[in-house]
C-alpha cells in the first residue's frame, strides 16, 4: 500500500496544466485553458483545465476531476496505478507501507494441500466429481480438493501449527473462529492473475442448501473484483482477443477441460463496474456465456449493459433452454457452433429489452421506449447515435422519438439555458463558502427558477460535482462582491415573496391564519424595497 503522506507529497507537486498537456493540446483562455476533450469526440473545445482549482471539466460530456482522476480515466488506471504513473512522470519516489496488507498466501497453500489430501482419501468427494465429468489431469490443475469434518480440520490446522488469528484474516475460518467456513464440501481455490491462492469456494456433495459457499471478503480477496480462472486463461486471452465470462467454478473447469481456455468466472456475483479495470486491461471481445434459465438471462442483459455502455465489443451465446455451459460441454456438444452464433451486446440489449413488451399495443410500445430511453440517458455521446438508429429499426419508429438531451449527470450546458442572475450568486456562494452560512438563511433554494438543483448542490458543499461545475467554470458568468450580492438576492426575493401574497390571497385558508400571513409577507417585501435583507421562513 501506498503511505498516505506519501500521497499527500506526490500531490503537492503535480501540476494538472502539465499532465493533461501530455496527452492534449491546451489553449490558454482567460485563466483556463481549453481542448478538445479527449473522453468524446467534439469539434469545438468545451474542455477545460483550471490550474487555480487543479482541476479540468468538460462542459459536454460532464467528464471531470483532478490529475490522478485524469490519469485513470485516459490511461485506464486503477487509483494506485494512476498514482505510480504520475509518480514516474515528476520522477518521485513513492514510498509503500508493508505490514498492512501483508498476509502470508503460503497459510492458504497448505491449508489447500490438505484439502487435496482429504479428496482422495474420501471416496464419495471423489467420485461425485467424476461423475461431474471431471478428469484427473482437470482435478490436478485447478488444485480441487474436500474440506472434510471441523473437527479433522481443526486437527490437522494444530498439527502444521497454523495460527488461528491468520487463518480467520484469511477467511479459512468464520469471524469468531470457532468453525472452518467450508465444510464437507469440494475445494475450489481461487487464484491471484499471477497464481496465488488468495481464497476458496465449495460445493457440497450432501445436499446442503448453501450449493456453493465463497470465502468472505479478506485483506487479500475482493470478490467483486476478481475472476475464476483467470490464472489459467490470461495469456489465452491476450492471444486470442476472447473471454468467455461464465457463471461458476463448475463452467469454467468443464470449459477448460475441453479446450476453451478463455473461459472466466464471476464469483458468484453479478458483473460489476468493479470488475471492468482487470477486462480492460485484456483488451479483448468479450462473449457473456451465462445460464439459460430466466436469472442468466436477466444477468447477461444487465451484463451486457454495462459492457457496451463501457465500448467493449462482444456478444451473448444462448444455449437450449435450462442449460449451462458445463452442461453443453458434458453432452459433448461442439461450443463453436454457439460462439459463432452469439448476438452483439447492441442487438441483444435492445432485443431482450423490447422482448418483454407487447409492442402491438401502444401504451406497452411507449413503456419499452421509455425503458431504452433510460438507458441511452446513461450512454456516452460517441456510442449513443449507433445505439438510437438500431433501436428505432427494431421498434419501427423515427430515431427522434429515442434521442435523449445528454447522460446521467453530464448535462451538457453548451445548450443549457443559463439564467444568469442565479448562476452569478451560485458562483458567488461557489467561490466564498464562508457566506454561505449567513446566506442560506435569507436564500431557500426554491427562490430559484432554474438553478435551484445547483444552489443545493452549494448548500451541500459538493463542489465537485459536474453540474455546478458547469456554472461555477464559466468565464461569462461573474462573480459578485458583497454588495452586488445582496442586491442580486433582494431582486429576486420580492418577486417571489409577492408570488406567495397573490397566492395566499387565493387560498382557502381560514380568514385569521391569512391575515396574519399576509401581515408577515407584507412586511418582509417592504423591507426587501428598503435594501434590506430578511431571514426566509417556511411558516408563511
Ligand atoms: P453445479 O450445480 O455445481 O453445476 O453449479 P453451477 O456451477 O451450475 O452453479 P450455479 O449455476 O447454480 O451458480 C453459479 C455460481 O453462483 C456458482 O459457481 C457460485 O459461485 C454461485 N452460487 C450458486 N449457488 C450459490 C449459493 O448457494 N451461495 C453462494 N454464495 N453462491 C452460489
Ligand atoms: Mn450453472
Amino acid at each position: 500500500m501506498i503511505k498516505p503522506e506519501s500521497i499527500e507529497n506526490l500531490k503537492s507537486i503535480v501540476d494538472i496544466v502539465d499532465v493533461v498537456g501530455n496527452y492534449v493540446q491546451l489553449k490558454k483562455q482567460g485563466s483556463n485553458y481549453t481542448a478538445l476533450c479527449p473522453f468524446h469526440s467534439e469539434k469545438t473545445p468545451s474542455f477545460i483545465v483550471s490550474p487555480a482549482k487543479q482541476i479540468y471539466h468538460c462542459f459536454g460530456c460532464g467528464a471531470s476531476g483532478d490529475a490522478i482522476k485524469f490519469v485513470m480515466d485516459i490511461e485506464k488506471l486503477s487509483y494506485p496505478e494512476a498514482l505510480e504513473k504520475l509518480a514516474s512522470m515528476y520522477n518521485f519516489k513513492l514510498e509503500y507501507s508493508k505490514s498492512s496488507s501483508f498476509v502470508r498466501t503460503d497459510v492458504l497453500e497448505k491449508v489447500n494441500s490438505f484439502y487435496i489430501q482429504e479428496l482422495y482419501k474420501n471416496k464419495t468427494a471423489y467420485e461425485y466429481l467424476k461423475t461431474r465429468g471431471i478428469k484427473d489431469s482437470t482435478i490436478e490443475k485447478f488444485a480441487l480438493g474436500y474440506a472434510p469434518d471441523s473437527k479433522k480440520q481443526f486437527q490437522f490446522f494444530k498439527n502444521a501449527n497454523l495460527n488461528i488469528k491468520e487463518l480467520k484474516d484469511l477467511g479459512v475460518l468464520s469471524e469468531n473462529g470457532e468453525y472452518p467456513r467450508l465444510i464437507e464440501r469440494i475445494t475450489f481455490p481461487i487464484f491471484s492473475p499471477s497464481g496465488k491462492i488468495i481464497a476458496m469456494g465449495g460445493r457440497t456433495i450432501s445436499n446442503h442448501p448453501a450449493k456453493y459457499i465463497n470465502f468472505t471478503n479478506t485483506k487479500i480477496f475482493n470478490k467483486s473484483k476478481t475472476f475464476y480462472g483467470l490464472n489459467f486463461s490470461r495469456e489465452h486471452i491476450l492471444r486470442k482477443k476472447q473471454a468467455i465470462i461464465v457463471e461458476g467454478y463448475m463452467d469454467v473447469i468443464m470449459l477448460h477441460q475441453a479446450g476453451y481456455n478463455t473461459a472466466i468466472a464471476t464469483l458468484g456475483t453479478a458483473l460489476t463496474q468493479e470488475h471492468l479495470p482487470q477486462l480492460q486491461k485484456l483488451s479483448s471481445k468479450i462473449l457473456l456465456s451465462y445460464d439459460s434459465d430466466n436469472a442468466g438471462i436477466n444477468a447477461a442483459l444487465k451484463a451486457s449493459k454495462l459492457l457496451f455502455k463501457n465500448f467493449f465489443e462482444g456478444g451473448v451465446i444462448l444455449f437450449p433452454q435450462g442449460l449451462d455451459p458445463a452442461d453443453v460441454v458434458k453432452n459433448g456438444d461442439d461450443l463453436n457452433i454457439y460462439f459463432e452464433k452469439a448476438i452483439p451486446f447492441l442487438d441483444f440489449i435492445i432485443s431482450y429489452t423490447i422482448q418483454k413488451y407487447d409492442i402491438k399495443n401502444p401504451v406497452q410500445k411507449k413503456a419499452a421506449v421509455d425503458e431504452l430511453k433510460e438507458y441511452i440517458f446513461t450512454l456516452p455521446e460517441i456510442i449513443r447515435e449507433s445505439f438510437i438508429i438500431k433501436a428505432s429499426q427494431f421498434l419501427q419508429i423515427n430515431p427522434k422519438l429515442l434521442s435523449v438531451r445528454s447522460s446521467g449527470q453530464s448535462v451538457s450546458s453548451q445548450n443549457k439555458r443559463i439564467e444568469v442572475a442565479e448562476a452569478s450568486i451560485i458562483k458567488t456562494l461557489y467561490e466564498n463558502p464562508h457566506i454561505m452560512d449567513e446566506i442560506v438563511e435569507y436564500l431557500s433554494t426554491d427562490v430559484f427558477k432554474t438553478h435551484q438543483k445547483e444552489l443545493k448542490l452549494v448548500y451541500e458543499e459538493k463542489f465537485d460535482d459536474p453540474e455546478l461545475l458547469d456554472i461555477v467554470l464559466r468565464e461569462d458568468i461573474l462573480c459578485l462582491d458583497m454588495e452586488a450580492l445582496k442586491k442580486q438576492i433582494i431582486k429576486l426575493l420580492i418577486p417571489y415573496y409577492q408570488n406567495k401574497i397573490l397566492k395566499l390571497k387565493t387560498s382557502n385558508l381560514p380568514t385569521d391564519e391569512k391575515m396574519h400571513k399576509l401581515k408577515i409577507l407584507n412586511y418582509k417585501v417592504l423591507q426587501l424595497k428598503k435594501g434590506e435583507l430578511v431571514e426566509s421562513d417556511s411558516t408563511v
